[in-house]
């Protein structure tokens, strides 16, 4: 009890502090702002067999001894698919207003366009988004969270393949005609930038295609197929969107967007040469992507470069990309530095030196920001101010919202409840970043909402379960879940500006 008392009043005064510094509160956004959390199908669910769904591409990767860090899987992972009700209740408890999960393509369609739709899988995700409804948290909904049925892959190479825009078409058409009354958020991809760059560049992730000196794949082209790819995801992304504006969106009236992974860069130097690098960072990662999107031709940085290595859009795929994207997601963790290797040498076989850019985390020895548990991850605030910025500038000031913010703390998968739940680090690391949203928004940029990455400690891909990024820790023997400081903290957030006087006396309800 005394314990529990202290730890109250030490993180009442540390709100405090924070407060008096940096002055964020609720009420600087507007009422209708989206708060929430954000998660993925194949790193929460578990339930890999159940409910007749088929196996994933992850499912199939993670299997294969040595591919992940801790040599671990998604099979069981926080068990959400047997757990919802229950993470809907932290949720509730949180006071959030939003909820941002992804669809197991797998649990919808196990053999894509090839076989039925599953009722057991249609009925899980009623299920989950009902019980959201009933607690006042909106759905936002992602529809690829990197997981597809291992059937596309194995029958025609998935996203190297033209025909995967059909069958995206088709699962978008499903999911929509299933959910879209009750889903006002739709994502048709996250991060797929992430996906053709580690798939098919570096060949981290499956299907594990790459060529030298990028990576030691069995095969693949990494000048060439991540570009294939790339192209086949935007135009699958335009199928499903066209599909939901002309028959459902009038109906539902939802909207509908993208989410990508965009980090910023700072000059490594004070050079128009590190300048420009910059840019041609920005455009390979993100306007690779949103370029295409907004206006229908992949980025000029790119084109001067890859010139007829980048695939063109013929005037059917144009037609289809001219429905207009309701917003862009922004996925955003971390800055880097650029610098310019147009001229001199580029490090062989890193993802920067398609820009002829080289991406560093230091200048003279020093990082761009306090380290974190994830190697390229640093805490940069600003950064999200920035990307935020850019993001406005270049797509005339659409609309935005942050789809993924969080940092992570290193682990084991037994590490025990105590080590982690202090996370202070977490704490400062979201005040900072909120906070340099706001100076966005006082600027104009139209952000719609914030979700916090993630709900609960979960599998984090390449390294399993030794990065905990959730405001619960989840105990992977028992599934038992406990807030953490954080979880606290974005609590008394959303509960507004008077709390910090409310704290102090009614300590014991924290
Ligand atoms: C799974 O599919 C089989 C065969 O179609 C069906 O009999 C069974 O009821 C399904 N299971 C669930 C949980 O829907
Ligand atoms: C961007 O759009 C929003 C919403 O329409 C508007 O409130 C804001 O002033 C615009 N910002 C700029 C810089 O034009």
């Amino acid at each position: 009890m005394e314990k529990k008392k202290s730890s109250g009043l030490a993180f009442a005064l540390f709100l405090q502090l924070l407060c008096s510094v940096a002055g964020l509160d609720r009420s600087q956004f507007p009422s209708s702002f989206l708060f929430g959390t954000s998660t993925s199908s194949y790193q929460i669910e578990g339930a890999y067999l159940e409910g007749n769904k088929s196996l994933s591409n992850w499912d199939v990767f993670t299997h294969v001894p040595g591919h992940i860090e801790d040599s671990s899987d998604g099979d069981i992972a926080d068990d959400h698919y047997h757990l919802y009700m229950e993470d809907i209740e932290l949720m509730h408890h949180l006071g959030v207003n939003s909820y941002r999960f992804s669809i197991s393509w797998s649990r919808i369609l196990p053999r894509g366009r090839f076989g039925k739709v599953n009722s057991a899988g249609i009925a899980f995700y009623n299920r989950l988004i009902d019980a959201l409804l009933l607690k006042g948290m909106q759905p936002f909904v992602t529809l690829n969270h990197y997981d597809i049925p291992q059937e596309l892959e194995d029958r025609y190479g998935a996203w190297l393949n033209p025909q995967i825009q059909k069958d995206f078409g088709h699962y978008a058409d499903v999911c929509f005609r299933a959910f879209g009354k009750k889903v006002k958020y739709w994502s048709t991809f996250n991060e797929p930038n992430v996906v053709a760059t580690k798939g098919f560049m570096t060949g981290e992730y499956p299907p594990q295609h790459c060529s030298k000196p990028f990576g030691d794949c069995l095969s693949g082209d990494s000048n060439i197929e991540p570009y294939i790819a790339a192209h086949n995801i935007i135009l699958a992304h335009a199928t499903a969107v066209e599909i939901y504006k002309k028959k459902y969106q009038a109906k539902q009236g939802g909207s509908i967007g993208i989410v990508i992974s965009s980090s910023w860069f700072e000059p490594l130097r004070d050079i128009p040469a590190d300048r420009l690098a910059v840019q041609r960072a920005l455009a390979f990662e993100t306007a690779w992507f949103l370029d295409p999107i907004v206006f229908g031709e992949y980025p000029p940085e790119m084109r001067q470069i890859l010139g007829l290595r980048l695939p063109t859009f013929s005037s059917e795929d144009r037609r289809k990309l001219q429905y207009k994207l309701d917003f862009i997601g922004i996925n955003h963790y971390t800055s880097h530095y650029a610098k310019d290797c147009m001229f001199s040498p580029c490090e062989e076989g890193s993802t920067g030196s398609t820009a002829f850019v080289i991406s560093t985390s230091e200048r003279n020895g020093i990082p761009i920001g306090t380290p974190t548990s994830m190697p390229s991850n640093y805490v940069v605030p600003e950064g999200m101010e920035k990307i935020v910025m850019y993001t406005m500038q270049r797509y005339n000031n659409i609309t935005m919202v942050v789809t993924e913010n969080g940092c992570a703390q290193g682990s084991t998968r037994n590490d025990p409840t105590t080590n982690m739940l202090n996370d202070k680090d977490r704490v400062e690391f979201l005040h900072s970043y909120l906070t340099a949203l706001t100076r966005a928004m006082r600027q104009g940029a139209d952000v719609r909402g914030y979700f916090i990455w993630s709900l609960l400690d979960n599998f984090e891909w390449l390294y399993g379960y030794t990065q905990r990024f959730g405001l619960y820790h989840v105990n992977f023997e028992t599934q038992e879940r406990t807030p953490k400081l954080s979880a606290k903290w974005f609590k008394e957030f959303l509960e507004g500006p008077e709390v910090i006087e409310r704290m102090n006396i009614d300590l014991e309800s924290l």
